[in-house]
């Protein structure tokens, strides 16, 4: 077990299951309530944030710090996926991290992965259409973290507001005691949504990629003003994506909040989601149709 000590917070390192499950239990013998914020590392101000409200609303702020390879299909970027170890543990420990998880991938998955857990009805569309085997990995991953920590509360980014869903309806579906907590998006001051992922935007894309939260905008402002018509918006949506050439759309949705089925008929409970490419760059964004 190592200690890092910033800012006088003394923050717990392991990378063993059976380590980080000892401290765990020590925290619970005392009484004290955990947070867990599972990501998979090269933190950022959306990370912290999950990590600020776990430490307001738990004494104990366990992040996990794991490349999932599960999660990642052939010829994705799980080798690319940027990694920053030492920068991790700084910046959880100053936001008020009390313990961090960071096992190897040898120590989360013994070979042969004999068991996968697979949530069906919203995983398929959107980004499951896209990723095929994603959120399979993602629910796999993530049942093992809550086995592993246990009674907690489990704070996720509506950043990934699919994701959000399918952790939420396994938790329920496996009777898991954990509290999934959902937490607003982060932002760039141009509308961008903080990502790991936009260290692959060129210069030109990452002038570019604020036309996604311009184009769920647009769609959330014609609901607001009283269209209903879950086609109109999607086709407005996408024409604001169009007129940016650097950006590739892949969907736009107008989706129930809940469920994620696609609506015919929409009002502002919906949920607005887009994803495009730009470059070697594949962002994904979404916002409540009631908000600006
Ligand atoms: P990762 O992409 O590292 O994200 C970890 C958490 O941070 C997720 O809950 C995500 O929604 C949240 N997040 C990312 N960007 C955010 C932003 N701009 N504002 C608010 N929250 C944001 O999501 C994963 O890792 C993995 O799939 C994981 C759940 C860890 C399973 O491997």
């Amino acid at each position: 077990m190592a200690w890092v000590d910033v800012t006088c917070a003394p923050m717990q390192i392991h990378t063993t299951i059976v380590a980080f499950r000892q401290s765990l239990a020590v925290e619970r013998a005392a009484g004290r309530t955990v947070g867990v914020v599972p990501t998979m590392g090269f933190l950022h101000a959306g990370h912290m944030s999950l990590i600020e409200q776990a430490a307001r609303d738990c004494d104990a702020v366990v992040v996990t710090v794991f490349v999932n390879p599960l999660q990642f299909a052939p010829g994705e970027d799980l080798s690319a996926y940027p990694r920053d170890p030492e920068g991790d543990a700084a910046k959880a420990a100053a936001t008020g991290a009390t313990m961090l998880f960071a096992p190897a991938a040898d120590e989360m998955y013994p070979e042969p992965v004999l068991t996968t857990v697979s949530v069906a009805g919203v995983s398929g569309t959107m980004e499951g259409a896209a990723r095929p085997t994603h959120f399979s990995g993602v629910a796999t991953v993530v049942a093992k973290l809550f086995s592993i920590v246990g009674q907690s509360r489990a704070y996720f980014g509506e950043k990934d507001f699919q994701q959000l869903a399918v952790v939420r309806a396994m938790a329920r579906d496996l009777s898991i005691p954990v509290e999934v907590v959902g937490c607003p998006i982060v932002r760039e001051p141009d509308g961008l949504a903080l990502s790991s992922r936009n260290v692959y935007l060129t210069p030109e894309g990452r002038r570019a990629a604020p036309v996604l939260r311009r184009a769920l905008a647009a769609g959330s402002e014609l609901i607001v003003g009283g269209v209903t018509d879950a086609d109109e918006i999607r086709r407005s949506m996408a024409a604001v994506v169009r007129l940016e050439p650097e950006a590739d759309l892949d969907y736009v949705e107008v989706a129930d909040p809940l469920t994620l089925t696609p609506l015919t008929v929409c009002d502002s409970s919906a949920r607005l989601l887009i994803a495009a490419r730009f470059g070697r760059a594949r962002l994904i964004d979404n916002i409540s149709a009631g908000q600006r």
